[in-house]
């Protein structure tokens, strides 16, 4: 534990501690400060700001805003640059870098003197990144985010970014929606900056943030650009100080019980599938062990009662005018643990106290009472294709599909499935189970390919559904029978290594099974004809892909 705090903390080590705390203040002195302003508790502002991520657009305003606070509050802020993901503009798949940037999170906390930090993130990995670095850095850390888009509109029909990109790209592809219709639609996808309006990953993890007690209650719903959002960034700059003073670090706050809220409140929003990966490793920096089971025993406990896109039809400004997550848990209290501990210092029950439970001028949180959908919304499954797991949005798929056997078509990566998904030779008809492998954590980074498009043929015939089976993750904005996340992945020599075209597939969802319909020995002879896919052979992809591990496990490095 380092003895100094403040703009002492961390010292460069030059040999001579005098030395190198006069070099601090002789180049500080350059930037205006004296004495006084480096006697306060210093406050971290990580800024993820960058011109290729939309959703943080207006970050900048939260960096004033969150500055402001810890002035008011009588600390002294720096700003310091974090990479930024911007999900829509990076390739191949921003969850590639999710563990980049928990690396250079703990690091910069641990390299750099600060007493707090305030983490300003919002597109779908920034959050889970910054929370997994901060866990592991374990200094007072409170989490802001950018907020939601606000919704735009087509033709009287509102509309917002990705359920609905994805809806009309449908459309287009099944021959309903024109090349000129889909120009304009475009335009009005994404109105505003702010991260995706409908309840995505990150929506789903701004949420679960706030559950956890790691951003200050109401945080995470606000609209990108609101007032709303630029208080609780100047609020939460106030707070940090008063938990540097406190010394009230992740540790101190987190718990099994926290972790377990998340889970409950994760069924309730039918949340995206990212986040159980997102969580698991999350929890696992707190020294917290999650299971699939966990997550199933969870959320088969609570109905859905958020109505979002895409379980629902709102957006996440319907959310935040209800009231936000503090409604939501006040509506959840009874499933809840309400003595979890929270950065307020207060414990979630108490913060909850003032809040009311759903009101019924409103029809975005609904009650226990009149849930919006069955328990269950998310489903983990297990079987002879996924022995270690796979996950489903059952409360986004179709229920004529929930028991169903259909012949494979495999598709050996994602680039083969984007060359040949169309290929009328393939006579795909509804009923085929379409394959996707070699999209996992090790064998790709794991992208959002798993919700395959329908084959252009079927599109135009009406099909709007198939079941899909992969070890890649999707969309926390897709819908679909996606099966997602088969652990353990092809490229490691998972099951789906060794489905062939043309064998039968049964996902049976009551039974939460996904199976291969081969003999065991028969999978056997072909797991010793498998051979295992080239790596990267330099860089980040090669250290990624040769200590990633697996998506049940979090998709964490091992070494962290
Ligand atoms: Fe950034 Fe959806 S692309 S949150």
């Amino acid at each position: 534990m380092d003895k100094n705090t403040g703009i002492y903390r961390n010292l460069t080590s030059y040999g001579d501690e005098g030395f190198s705390k006069y070099m601090r203040r002789a180049f500080l002195a350059s930037a205006g400060y004296d004495q006084e302003d480096l006697s306060r508790p210093i406050i971290g502002i990580a800024d993820t700001t960058s011109d290729y991520n939309t959703c943080h657009r207006q970050m900048p305003e939260l960096v004033s805003a969150a500055k402001r606070g810890v002035l008011e509050s009588g600390g002294l802020p720096f700003v310091f640059p974090c990479m930024s993901l911007g999900e829509i503009l990076i390739s191949p798949t921003s969850m590639l870098y999710r563990n980049m940037l928990a690396m250079e999170t703990e690091e910069m906390i641990r390299a750099y003197p600060m007493d707090g930090v305030v983490l300003l993130g919002g597109c779908d990995k920034t959050v889970p990144a910054q929370l997994m670095g901060g866990i592991s850095a374990n200094l007072p850390m409170i989490q802001v985010v950018t907020g939601p888009m606000r919704t735009g509109s087509v033709k009287g029909e509102r509309v917002g970014a990705c359920t609905d990109c994805r809806k009309f790209w449908g459309e287009h592809r099944g021959g309903t929606v024109s090349a000129e219709e889909i120009k304009v639609i475009e335009q009005a996808l994404c109105s505003t900056g702010g991260t995706c309006m409908v309840m995505g990953s990150a929506s789903t993890i701004a949420c679960l943030t706030e559950t956890l007690g790691l951003m200050l209650p109401g945080g995470a719903t606000p609209p990108s650009g609101s007032g709303d959002r630029i208080r609780n960034a100047a609020q939460s700059g106030r707070r940090i100080v008063e938990m540097a003073r406190e010394g009230l670090t992740p540790s101190r706050i987190l718990s099994r019980n926290s972790f377990e809220n998340a889970m409950t409140v994760l069924g309730a929003l039918s949340g995206s599938t990212n986040t159980i990966v997102h969580l698991i490793a999350i929890a696992r920096r707190a020294g917290i062990a999650l299971t699939l089971e966990d997550f199933h025993q969870a959320i088969s406990k609570v109905p859905l009662l958020v109505n979002c896109r895409p379980a629902g039809k709102g957006y996440m400004e319907d959310l935040d005018r209800a009231g936000g997550v503090p409604v939501l848990l006040k509506e959840l209290e009874s499933l809840l643990d309400l003595s979890a501990k929270t950065l307020t210092g207060k414990t979630l029950g108490e913060n909850i106290a003032g809040a009311s439970k759903a009101q019924s001028w409103q029809d975005t949180i609904h009650t226990l009472e009149k849930p919006l959908g069955k328990t269950g919304s998310l489903v983990t499954l297990s079987g002879t294709l996924a022995p270690n797991g796979a996950v489903l949005k059952k409360a986004a798929a179709s229920e004529r599909l929930f028991l169903h056997k259909g012949p494979a078509c495999v598709f050996e990566s994602p680039e083969d499935a984007a060359r040949r998904i169309d290929d009328p030779s393939l006579k795909l008809t509804p009923d085929h189970v379409l394959i996707l492998r070699n999209a996992g954590p090790v064998g790709s980074g794991m992208p959002e390919a798993g919700s395959l498009p329908i084959p252009r043929y079927l599109a135009e015939q009406g099909v709007r559904d198939m079941v899909r089976v992969s070890d890649a993750r999707m969309s926390g904005t897709a819908y679909g029978t996606v099966i997602l996340h088969c652990s353990p992945e092809a490229a490691v020599g998972g099951p789906l290594c060794c489905v062939r075209n043309g064998d039968m597939v049964e996902l049976n969802v009551d039974e939460r099974r996904i199976d291969l319909l081969i003999s065991a020995a028969e999978m056997e002879a072909r797991k010793k004809e498998w051979k295992a896919p080239g790596k990267p052979l330099r860089g980040w992809p090669k250290l990624y892909a040769d200590h990633v591990m697996q998506a049940h496990e979090g998709a964490d490095m091992d070494f962290l």
